[in-house]
This record gives C-alpha cells, structure tokens and sequence, in this order.
C-alpha cells in the first residue's frame, strides 16, 4: 500500500479559470486551509504570470508551513529564474516546469521541433535543479502524444534532474482504459523510471477527471494533481474531493492511502465558494446540498433504519455535521471569532471587528444566524479591503407600470466626499442603479456577470450577490466584485462597487490602458 502524493492546484489551474481569480489575501486564505486538510503539495501560482501571482507565491512560500510550495514556469531561463526568486522563502519547495509535447501542439503553436523540446527540457530541467532538489516535468498534451516521444523526453528530463514526471490529460480528451494502456507504456519503457515519482492532471472535458485519476493509481501513479471543487480550465480538474473519498470509501478495491484530513473537506470546500462567490452545483459529489440528502421515501426510511442502507460514507467523514443554526443577537466577540476560525478563517484584528459590526447588524435583522449568513458576511469583509467608493444613499422606485429609477450617492476619501445625487433609468432596478452609480463616479462598466444567491433556504435570508465588470479604464480584464445583504438591491450596488474598487485598487499605479491578461472573459453569463 502506498500512499499517494496529493498536488492541490486549486490557486493556479483552478485559479487561472474565468470568475475564479483571487487576490493575494484570498489566496493566503485558502492556502492554510489546504495546509489544515494537509495536502502534500500546493501549487501557489506562476510567478511570471502577473505581479500579483508572483507576490501571492513569494506569501505563501512565506506563511505557509507543512506542505511543499510549488511554483509553475514555462521552460524559459526567465520563468524559470521568476519561480526560483518567489519560491525562495519556502522551506520545502518545488519548481514546475512544463512544455508541449503533442505533434499538434509542437508544430502549431510552439512551431519548433521535437528535438528542439527535448533540448529545452534538458536545459530547463537543469537549470531549475540549480535552485531546489525537487522538481517536476510537465509534458503539456501528453494523452495527445507520440507514447514514444514521451518515453524519449521522460527519460531525458529524469536524467536532467527531474523527480515527479507529470502526464497531463490537458484537454480532458482520454478516457480510463485508453489511458491505462498509456501508463503502462510509459512505466515499461522509460528507462529510468523507477528515479521519479509519476503523476497525473487529468482535466473534465469529458466528465472523466476523478475516474483518469484514478485509474492512473491502479497504474502506478503515486500523484494526483487536483483542485478543490474540481475547479479549473474549461470544466475544469480532477475534484480533490472526489479523488480522495474514492480512495478512502473504496479502499477494497484501490488499496493505498493520502495523507488528507477529510474531516476538513467541506470547510475547505466551502471556504473556497465564500472567497469567490461561485457555488457548487447541488447535486456535485461529496460537497454539493445533495451530496448527503435522501429524498425518496424508500431512502429515508432506510438510513433512518441504519444509515449505511443507503449512505457510502458519512457526512461526518468530510466535515459536515447537522448543526446549523449557529449564533444568535446575544452571541458575544469570543463565540463569533471561535465559530470563523472553525469554519477556516483566519483574521486579523481589525478585520475581526469589522466582521462583527456585520455580525451585529445582520444579528438585529435576522433571529437566527446561519453558518452559510457568516461566510457571506465573513466573504464581503475579506472582500472590502480596498474601498475606494461607497454606497452612502439609495433609492428605488420600480413596478409593472412605471420605468425602474434609482438614485444614488456615493461618497470617497473615508467619508470625507460625497458625490452628487445621481439618478438612472433602466430595464429593471438593478439596470437603472448601475446606470446611475456609473454616473457618479464617473466610469463605465460592461456587466459580464449577475448572479444572485440566497445564503440559507428562507424569506429572511441574506442575499449574496456576484457580478464580473469590465471597467472602461481596464478594458479586456473583467473584474469580480461580491458583497451580501437582507435587500438583494443593496447587495448588488454593493457588489458593483466592490468590482470597481478591487479594478482600482489593481490598477493603481498603472497607466490605464486596454490591458490582455490571460484571464480572458469566455463567461457564459447572461448580461443583464
Ligand atoms: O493542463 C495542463 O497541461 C497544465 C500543465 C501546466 C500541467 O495545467
Ligand atoms: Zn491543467
């Protein structure tokens, strides 16, 4: 029995997908909470991406103890040298580097040769070994490649320095007994393969991450990349969930172990949903509102009778316990910030207070405070670092016979200005209000995402809104912005302005400009 190797991605793959992006603060967040579920290794970004993913993995390297620190790079001298200096701080460390590996790949869009790849794999595999001992080779579109080119460029990067050699799946195109026989291959042929740990990154395309995953084990994979909730590129990664309750449910037939604390899954699972403001779909595996709920009749009688009639694992095995009304007006500072830090938050002071004026207050509005009401409000403080403008006054007036109007005003400088009152028109309330916010402060934004969500299933719940804007002084960069109210109406102005503080707190400094970043908007959302 061995025990297999959990690579989190969830702050680089996960985070590079559209709507997911965090800030440095955000991803520090979840970076101790994947050191609590005690995953084996986190990738923190790639440094050479953008500033703010060097910083975020020059912190983490920083902060976080116990898992390894990994930092992607392209296999360039300057990608490489970018992840080495953020990577520095870290006490266990590891350097990813990747390269294309597919005919497709190689003669499109790298329009190199393959012995050119193999020559910058050899180089670049040196190179980084100059900086940590641990290291690991991609080969980008491996399912898609000559099984012999691999075998040749494995080798060469194992015998450059190489320890874990990664075969990703990265279109989500293979399916399970096709890539067995891939796997095989690959573990027969390379002549030095018993030097390195080999792993997998399978991605969804096909709905067939967690089942590559873990087919790759019953092959002698020892890693598995992964990310929490399974988020990612397109549809996104192997679910981290999904990979390790497998293994520990069907241990019988898989036989090895992960080092995961899967008592904290669904905290960090949820912790995730509260930082970015995206949801799980109800019926998702392990974390989803379904997950553990029997409906039929039939069902419920059975785990009523003994739960295992009808239950795999128990919902105590993630995390998940039956508890849900949690504090109330009368609870005190000791009980809130005791219930967040359980829950996975961790604060700063200042933070803390603030936290608990929105506590107060929703506490005054709502009997009854849910641990799903704590997390949007939790959500919207880590949200409101930088507030550049804020919502002083609004009003609404909207009906089946009249146009939506509202009016706004703003204030900026802490309070110390305030805007005119402005008012705008528009097809529905939440139109004219950001017709009329955009008026004061003098910018124009594209909405390139609306949702809204209620935290709990009742009439008094907080509404927790999500929007993604595309400013007109950051154009091509849509930018998310969150904020939850007990009025969906406040919720969204505040949402709004939320997107447009964190555009300028990003662009501060920079000349606006029409940035690219590789962030691109393929959101499917409907404008509104
Ligand atoms: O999907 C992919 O191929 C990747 C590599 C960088 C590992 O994300
Ligand atoms: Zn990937």
């Amino acid at each position: 029995m061995a025990k297999i190797v959990i690579f989190d991605t969830t702050l680089r793959d996960g985070e590079q997908a559209p709507g997911f992006s965090m800030n440095v603060e955000e991803k520090l967040q979840l970076a101790r909470q994947l050191a609590a579920l005690r995953v084996d290794v986190i990738e923190a970004g790639f440094p050479i991406s953008s500033d703010g993913d060097f910083t975020a993995v020059e912190t983490i390297a920083k902060k976080i103890k116990g898992p390894v620190i990994c930092g992607l790079a392209r296999m360039l001298e300057k990608d490489i040298i970018s992840a080495a200096a953020a990577l520095k701080p870290a006490k266990k460390k590891r350097i990813h580097v990747f390269i294309s590996t597919s005919d497709i790949h190689i003669k499109h869009q790298m329009r190199k040769t393959k012995k050119q790849v193999i020559e910058m794999t050899r180089r670049g595999v040196k190179l980084a070994k100059s900086f940590t001992s641990d290291i690991e080779f991609s080969a980008m579109d491996a399912t898609r490649s000559n099984p012999k080119f691999l075998h040749d460029i494995f080798a060469e990067a194992i015998g450059a320095g190489a320890t874990t050699i990664n075969i990703p799946d990265t279109v989500g195109y293979t399916i399970p007994a096709e890539f067995a026989d891939l796997l095989d291959g690959i573990m027969e042929n390379v002549e030095n393969a018993k030097k390195a740990v080999f792993s997998v990154h399978c991605h969804n395309d096909l709905g067939l991450a967690a089942a590559n995953a873990l087919v790759a084990i019953q092959h002698g994979v020892r890693q598995v990349e992964c990310t929490i909730n399974g988020i990612g590129e397109r549809a996104g990664n192997s679910s981290l969930e999904e990979v390790v309750m497998a293994m520990k449910t069907r241990k019988d037939c898989l036989g090895h172990t992960t080092g995961i604390k899967t008592s904290e899954i669904y905290k960090t699972s949820r912790l995730l949903t509260s930082i970015t403001g995206i949801s799980v779909q109800p019926n998702k595996a392990i974390v989803g509102e379904n997950a553990f709920a029997h409906e039929s009749g039939i069902h419920q009688d059975g785990v009523l009778k003994r739960p295992e009639t009808y239950e795999i694992m128990t919902p105590r095995s993630i995390g998940l316990t039956k508890t849900r009304m949690v504090l109330g007006k009368h609870s005190g500072r000791h009980a809130f910030s005791k219930r967040l830090e359980e829950m996975g938050f961790k604060m700063t002071k200042a933070q803390m207070d603030s936290a608990f004026e929105r506590f107060k207050r929703l506490a005054d509005m709502k009997k009854e405070v849910y641990e799903e009401d704590l997390e949007a409000v939790v959500g919207e403080e880590l949200n409101s670092l930088k507030q550049t403008w804020h919502l002083e006054y609004f009003q609404i007036s909207t009906g089946n016979q009249t146009v939506p109007t509202a009016t706004v005003r703003l204030n900026t400088n802490g309070g110390a200005k305030q805007t005119d009152i402005e008012t705008g028109t528009g097809s529905g309330p939440v139109d004219a209000l950001y017709h009329a916010i955009e008026k004061a402060a003098g910018i124009k934004g594209s909405l390139r995402h609306y949702s809204v969500t209620a935290a709990t299933p009742y009439k008094d719940a907080m509404a927790e809104v999500t929007v993604q804007v595309e400013f007109d002084f950051n154009e091509g960069v849509p930018v998310r912005g969150r904020a939850a109210s007990t009025d969906t109406i406040e919720a969204s102005a505040k949402a709004y302005l939320n997107a447009l503080n964190r555009a300028l707190a990003e662009n501060a400094g920079k000349t606006p400009k029409k940035a690219s970043r590789r962030k691109t908007a393929t959101s499917r959302s409907k404008k509104k």
